[in-house]
């Protein structure tokens, strides 16, 4: 059994679907949330779900003390699901590559400090893109640059909205990062079901 720990500062629709996802998962667990916002919404579904979320500022994290409240609660790995603060070298050097994060873009593009929410899926509307996607990547001390475990893409039409992109994106990523946490974390449990590290082709 693996302890996980879900990291979110919005809404925390991906932290409500991947509690829904494991409910009945013997391999994972999902103990708590953590939030440097106090007002995100992510603590309302928490309290729905019946999981229990926190708050901590961001001193908390740089200065150990949500680290040492981590290794108090035994969590093997953590999952950051929208969270917009920088992790910090201490929780880095103690969680080494057992910190993923979902970026709804398909980095290295359009990725980078500044570049989270709206304003991504408005990059990419802006540069015409013709497709835009998830990344689901380590986590290392530079933002989004950590080694890449899983892309996926949609289609991005001209006539495409920020708003449209960000729901095909939202779409993939409810779809994809349960598995893609299951396989990284626990890599040896179904192993015909654990989707393939590479990227997947245009839907
Ligand atoms: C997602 O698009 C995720 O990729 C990004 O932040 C968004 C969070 O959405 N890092 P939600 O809070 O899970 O609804």
């Amino acid at each position: 059994m693996k302890n996980i720990a879900l990291l979110a500062s919005g809404s925390g629709s991906n932290v409500e679907n991947i509690i829904r996802y494991f409910r009945n998962d013997a391999n994972l667990n999902f103990p708590l949330i953590i939030s440097n916002k106090q007002d995100a919404y992510v603590h309302e579904r928490a309290e729905k779900l019946h999981i229990p979320s926190f708050f901590y500022k961001r001193d908390s994290f740089e200065n150990g003390e949500v680290l040492a409240f981590l290794l108090e609660n035994k969590i093997d790995c953590i999952v950051l699901a929208g969270f917009l603060l920088k992790i910090p070298l201490n929780i880095i050097q103690a969680y080494p590559d057992k910190i993923i994060n979902i970026h709804p873009a398909l980095l290295p593009e359009f990725g980078g400090k500044g570049m989270y929410g709206s304003r991504v899926h408005e990059a990419v509307v802006a540069n015409k893109k013709s497709e835009s996607g998830i990344t689901i990547h380590y986590v290392n001390e530079n933002y989004d640059e950590g080694q890449i475990i899983f892309q996926a893409r949609c289609k991005v039409l001209p006539t495409d909205t920020p708003e449209d992109v960000a729901a095909k994106v939202h779409e993939l990523e409810y779809r994809y990062f349960p598995e893609i946490i299951k396989a990284t974390f626990l890599p040896d449990t179904e192993p015909d079901k654990a989707p393939k590290r590479t990227r997947l082709p245009a839907q």
